[in-house]
């Protein structure tokens, strides 16, 4: 006998996807992606002298550091789980060619030591570019307002080395010039620096959101933009052609730049090739969610770990984020 009264009961349905988000345990044992400080890089700009350490203005929570000051922030980050850092170098001196981008006491060829003195296990990753090294903030070496390939790789190179030299596990082109990759990957061999791996800004995309960094590592350049060696935003065919090309010169770990606005570069990337993939959420996705939370319009925590988990998600097995070691202490708490 039903009674008429009673809410109609159970649809007719022979799955209810609900089911399986009912309470925290279900929810753990469904997930598909996961997060893990071991995933994580944690950029560091380094300065010259000792005890420093400044803010970054326009990103609040990251810090300028000299190398002995990076060390204990470095310490702090693998003692929170996280295995990895990036090195930026903000040297005392700039010239035309970015020379001191290769001087064996620059501010990360210091620090590369310094940090492998401290802490053996860390692996340190280097950013080689010429951008924060030359008096006019460009990646290369200029002809009026051109930057020259070839002159410029063969910087990079000196760059890359003087990092190798200096106990770099990982180097990282960022620079977008052609060749580059097959160039240092010729000179590391060529040294005895075989086992130097190289991470290659594969894909780097000429974005707004690097606006924060260019104050954090003084690289803003003095005219012009990068868009006449960064890939042009609307491209996805060409980004592949681009991480093809580095893997056949021999990258080791490909990565996508910035991160949250190209998750579909991501997972093309991804899918395509199967190869380690980076992907850096880059200073400018920091600085806004840091803004938005700042003025009490986002939750942070629960907005920076979003974010993380899609770029996961996307496909990336490594993420560069300035939010490393809050986000290894958020998942330590779990
Ligand atoms: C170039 C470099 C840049 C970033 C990393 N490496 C800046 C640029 O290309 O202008 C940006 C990283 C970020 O925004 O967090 N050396």
């Amino acid at each position: 006998m039903s009674n008429p009264s009673a809410p109609t009961s159970s649809l007719p349905l022979q799955r209810r996807p609900r089911r399986l988000r009912r309470s925290a345990g279900i929810r753990g044992l469904v997930r598909e992606t996961r997060l893990s400080p071991e995933q994580f890089i944690y950029p560091l700009f380094i300065v010259e002298g000792a005890g420093v350490r400044r803010e970054v203005p326009s990103m609040p929570g990251v810090f300028q550091l000299s190398a002995d000051e990076a060390v204990a922030e470095a310490r702090a980050a693998y003692g929170e789980g996280v295995p990895a850092v990036l090195l930026f170098g903000l040297p005392a001196h700039k010239d035309e060619v970015g020379s001191s981008a290769e001087a064996p006491d620059g501010p990360v060829q210091a620090a590369t030591r310094l940090l492998k003195q401290a802490l053996p296990d860390l692996v340190v990753v280097t950013d080689v570019c010429l951008c924060e090294y030359t008096s006019h903030g460009h990646c290369g070496v200029l002809r009026g307002e051109e930057i020259l390939n070839d002159e410029t790789v063969a910087r990079l190179v000196g760059a890359a080395l003087s990092h190798a030299k200096a106990g770099a596990d990982i180097v990282a082109p960022s620079d977008m010039m052609d060749g580059r990759v097959a160039a240092i990957r010729a000179a590391l061999d060529a040294e005895g620096f075989e086992q130097v791996a190289i991470m290659s800004y594969a894909a780097k995309y000429c974005s707004a959101f690097y606006g924060p960094f260019r104050d954090a590592a003084d690289s803003a350049p003095q005219f012009g933009d990068r868009r006449r060696h960064q890939m042009d935003p609307p491209n996805i065919e060409e980004a592949l052609r681009e991480v093809e090309m580095d893997l056949e010169e021999g990258a080791d770990i490909v990565m996508v730049k910035p991160a949250l606005p190209y998750l579909d570069v991501i997972a093309r990337v991804k899918d395509t090739f199967g190869h380690p993939t980076a992907a850096y959420q880059v200073s400018g996705e920091y600085a806004m969610v840091k803004a938005a939370a700042a003025h009490g319009w986002i939750d942070e925590s629960r907005a920076m770990m979003e974010s993380l988990i899609a770029i996961r998600r996307a496909g990336a097995d490594m993420i560069i984020t300035y939010y490393a070691r809050e986000a290894a202490r958020l998942l330590r708490r779990g």
